[in-house]
């Protein structure tokens, strides 16, 4: 069955570049990026490794801990790593599963077989500190990632997580956030003690509240 929003990640020990990993061991208490790779040694995922490697320092800011798969063995990542670091000028600094048997593949729904039906899509899971999936994002291996959206929500989730708000079209750090329908105005005069603008009963804009 797939995994949908909401869900309990879930759990697996894997075969990874940085050896034996259980992946709720491995996320402790913190935030969990999981995504995957169709295949080692295709260029778009190339690049994709070698740029998650390069921001790692802003995941780990955000206390989101990485880590990928891609349906390849062992050796094969090891000898891909080596292209990642001479092509994109920063080596693997986060575990890489590696996922011959589709065992991980299979436990997240990674193989879309009207894509493809051995190689896995480029899926991304956000997984949060109660290890519940917070967000999936799915593109087709043609497509590669963005890594300043994929901070941007989890900044979104993050702060979601902590108040009483949803981010609007386009947001970014710093930028005002909507207050939750839930939020009456009485109880909003507490939380929300910078203020709002209310454009219409249901669209009620404060500034970020954590800023
Ligand atoms: C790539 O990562 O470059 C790629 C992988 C599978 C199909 C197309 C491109």
């Amino acid at each position: 069955m797939a995994v949908r929003l909401g869900d309990d990640a879930p759990n697996f020990t894997a075969e990874t570049t940085e050896g034996t990993v259980n992946l709720y061991d491995y996320l402790g208490d913190g935030w969990g990026m999981l995504f995957s790779h169709p295949k080692d040694f295709t260029p778009v995922c190339t690049t994709e490794l070698g740029a998650f490697a390069k921001r790692k320092a802003e995941f780990d800011k955000r206390n989101v801990k990485m880590i990928g798969v891609s349906v390849d063995p062992l050796d094969s990542h090891h000898g891909w790593a080596k292209d990642i670091e001479e092509t994109q000028g920063s080596a693997l600094n986060y575990p890489l599963i590696a996922d011959p048997d589709h065992k991980v593949a299979d436990l997240y729904d990674m193989i879309h077989p009207n894509a493809n039906d051995t190689l896995t899509v480029r899926s991304v899971f956000i997984i949060g500190p109660d290890k519940k999936v917070k967000l999936m994002i799915t593109y087709p291996a043609s497509t590669g990632r963005n890594v300043d959206e994929l901070l941007r929500v989890i900044d979104s989730l993050q702060l979601t997580a902590s108040y009483q708000v949803a981010t609007p079209v386009n947001w970014n750090q710093g930028d005002d956030c909507i207050i939750v329908t839930a939020v009456s105005d009485e109880d909003a005069k507490d939380k929300f003690p910078k203020g709002w603008k209310t454009l219409k009963p249901d669209l009620r804009v404060t500034p970020q509240p954590d800023k």
